[in-house]
C-alpha cells in the first residue's frame, strides 16, 4: 500500500463512517474482505445475509446485481433488495440498499427491466424506467393463515438505479389463493412481426405459470407448465426464461425452475427445460430433468436482460449456497456468495441440447502468474487459483489438499464425477455438508477439466461447462497442493488477484 493511502486512511475511514446512511460501503478502504473464509474473486455482501440474486439488468456500461438481503442479521428475515454494480462482471461496487419493505410486505425475489419502449408511462422517451418486478411477501396475512400474501408489485428509478420509487397502485398482480406465488422473471417478447408484449414467468408452487402485459402494469394470464415428468422433490422458485442459439443457427427457448429441496445433491437445485415458446406457451422437447449444476451450492440462478445485442451473450449468476445449511455456514459477518458469472450456450448432443455454463471471458483479467504443470504434484505460491487439465487415461483423480491434511477430491470413474468434500475442513456445522457428490457424465467426454478455487469454493468446468459442480468448501487453512492422476503434462496453473 502507498505511503500516502497510509496516511489518508483513518480520515477515509472516518468520512466513510460519517456518511454511511447514505454512500456505499468501500470496500477497498473498508476492513472488510480480509476474513478467513471471505470468497476474493465472488461478490458477496460486505455483511449480513444474502440469497437469490435479483433484478440482474445492463445499463450504460453497467451490470446491476440486486440480491435478496437481510441487513440486521446474518440469517434470513425481512428480504430487501441490496444493490451492487460491475462494469467488467468482475469487480463490483457495493451500494446502498435499494428496496425496502413496504405496507404490501417484504421484498422477495424477481427481475429488472429498461422500458425502452415507456410502456409503463413511468419514464420518458428520452430516459427509459429501470423497472423492477418483485414480489411481495405479506408476513402478516401468512401469520393470520391466508393464502394470498405472496402478490406481485413494482418499483421503478430514473436514475440508473440509484433511487427507487414503488409504484403506487401496487401489487400489480394478485394472488388468487395460492401460497407459493413468487418470483416473477419478467421479459420482452417480439413475435417477429413487430409486434411484443412483456412475458412474465412466475413459480406458482409446483408449476410455471406465464402471464402477458402490454404496460408492465396490467397482466393477463397465459398458460402454465408443469410436466409430470420434471422433478418435483419441493417447491418451485425463480424460473427464468429466455431463447439461445446453437453454433448450427437452431434456436431453442430455455426455462430454468429452481428446485428446493430435490435437488441431485440433496436440498437446492436448478433443473431446466429445452423447448419452445410461442408467446403463449412453453412446450418442452426435452423429456427428462436436466440440472445446471450437479454440484450443491448453485441456487435461485437466472440471467441478466438487456445485455447490448453486440455483446450478444446470454449472462447468468447463481447463489452459491444451498438451503440445508446456508444459515449456518461458518463465516461472519455475512453470509453467502454468487457463483462466478457464466456465458451460457447451447450445445448440440447426441439426444438434443444442454445448456452449457461457461466462465465468462472477463475472469481472464484476475490472471497475475501462469505455470505449466507437468508434474504430478504441484504447491501453490497463491491461494487463489485458476487450474485447466487435460486428461490423458479414461479415469483420473484430483486432490485439493492443505498444510493440515484437509483434502478435497475430485475423481472420474467410469460415467460418473464426483466430488468429496468430506475431508475438507469445516464439516461439523451441518449433517448435509460432509458428503461426496455424484455427477453423472451423459456420455460426455472428458477433454478438459477447469477448476477455480477461491477462500470458501471449488468451481468444476468439464469441457468448457457441459458439465458443471459448484461446492462450498471451508478448510481451515487455504489450500496449498494440487495431486493429479490421470493427466498429461500441458496443464497450465493460473494464480488469480483478489478483487477487493
Ligand atoms: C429462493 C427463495 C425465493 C424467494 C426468496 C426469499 O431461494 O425462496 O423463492 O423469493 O428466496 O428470500
Amino acid at each position: 500500500m502507498k505511503k500516502a493511502t497510509i496516511l489518508f486512511l483513518p480520515v477515509l475511514l472516518l468520512l466513510i463512517f460519517a456518511c454511511s446512511e447514505t454512500q456505499p460501503v468501500d470496500p477497498v478502504s473498508s476492513p472488510l474482505y480480509g476474513e478467513k473464509f471471505r470468497p476474493q474473486f465472488h461478490f458477496s455482501p460486505p455483511a449480513n445475509w444474502m440469497n437469490d440474486p435479483n433484478g440482474m439488468v445492463y445499463l450504460d456500461g453497467e451490470y446491476h446485481l440486486f440480491y435478496q438481503y437481510y441487513p440486521d442479521s446474518t440469517v434470513w428475515g425481512p428480504m430487501h433488495w441490496g444493490h451492487a454494480v460491475s462494469r467488467d462482471l468482475v469487480h463490483w461496487e457495493n451500494l446502498p440498499i435499494a428496496l425496502y419493505p413496504d405496507k404490501n410486505g417484504w421484498i422477495f425475489s424477481g427481475s429488472a427491466v429498461i422500458d425502452h419502449r415507456n410502456s409503463s408511462g413511468l419514464g420518458s422517451d428520452t430516459n427509459p424506467a429501470m423497472i423492477a418486478i418483485f414480489t411481495y411477501h405479506d408476513p402478516v396475512g401468512e401469520k393470520e393463515g391466508r393464502n394470498d400474501f405472496q402478490t406481485q408489485g413494482i418499483a421503478y428509478s430514473l436514475d440508473k438505479g440509484r433511487s427507487w420509487t414503488v409504484y403506487e397502485e401496487n401489487p400489480v398482480l394478485d394472488n388468487p389463493g395460492i401460497k407459493d406465488f413468487r418470483d416473477p422473471k419478467v421479459m420482452w417478447y417480439d413475435d417477429g412481426n413487430g409486434n411484443g408484449k412483456w412475458i412474465m414467468s412466475l413459480a406458482v408452487l409446483d408449476k410455471i405459470d406465464f402471464y402477458s402485459s402490454q404496460n408492465l402494469l396490467d397482466w393477463t394470464f397465459e398458460s402454465d407448465f408443469n410436466p409430470d415428468w420434471a422433478a418435483y422433490g419441493g417447491v418451485w422458485e425463480c424460473p427464468d426464461l429466455f431463447p439461445l442459439t446453437a453454433e448450427d443457427g437452431t434456436e431453442k427457448w430455455i426455462l430454468f425452475v429452481s428446485i428446493e429441496p430435490g435437488g441431485p445433491q440433496g436440498g437446492s437445485a436448478t433443473q431446466y427445460f429445452v423447448g419452445n415458446f410461442d408467446g403463449k406457451t412453453f412446450t418442452s422437447e426435452s423429456t427428462e430433468t436436466l440440472w445446471l449444476d450437479y454440484g450443491a451450492d448453485n441456487y435461485a440462478g437466472v440471467t441478466w436482460a438487456n445485455v447490448p445485442e453486440s455483446d450478444g451473450r446470454r449472462l447468468f449468476i447463481g447463489w452459491m449456497s444451498n438451503w440445508q445449511y446456508a444459515q449456518i455456514v461458518p463465516t461472519d459477518p455475512w453470509r453467502s456468495a454468487m457463483t462466478l458469472p457464466r456465458t451460457l450456450d447451447l450445445v448440440k448432443v447426441d439426444d438434443g441440447y444442454l445448456v452449457a455454463s461457461r466462465p465468462i471471458r472477463e475472469i481472464e483479467e484476475l490472471r497475475m502468474e501462469s505455470n505449466t504443470l507437468s508434474e504430478s504434484s504441484k504447491e501453490f505460491q497463491n491461494e487463489l487459483i485458476e487450474a485447466i487439465l487435460y486428461p490423458d487415461q479414461q479415469n483420473f483423480k484430483i486432490r485439493i489438499s492443505n498444510d493440515n491434511g484437509e483434502t478435497v477430491s475430485i475423481e472420474k470413474s467410469g460415467e460418473e464425477l464426483t466430488f468429496d468434500r468430506r475431508q475438507s475442513g469445516r464439516i461439523d456445522f451441518s449433517p448435509e455438508f460432509p458428503a461426496d457428490h455424484h455427477a453423472p457424465l451423459n456420455g460426455i467426454e472428458v477433454e478438459s477439466v477447469r477448476i477455480f478455487i477461491d477462500r470458501s469454493s471449488i468451481e468444476i468446468f468439464v469441457n468448457e461447462g457441459e458439465l458443471v459442480m459448484t461446492e462450498l468448501v471451508f478448510p481451515n487453512s487455504p489450500f496449498t497442493k494440487i495431486s493429479l492422476e490421470g493427466f498429461g503434462e500441458s496443464n497450465t496453473l493460473h494464480y488469480l488477484k483478489s478483487i477487493w
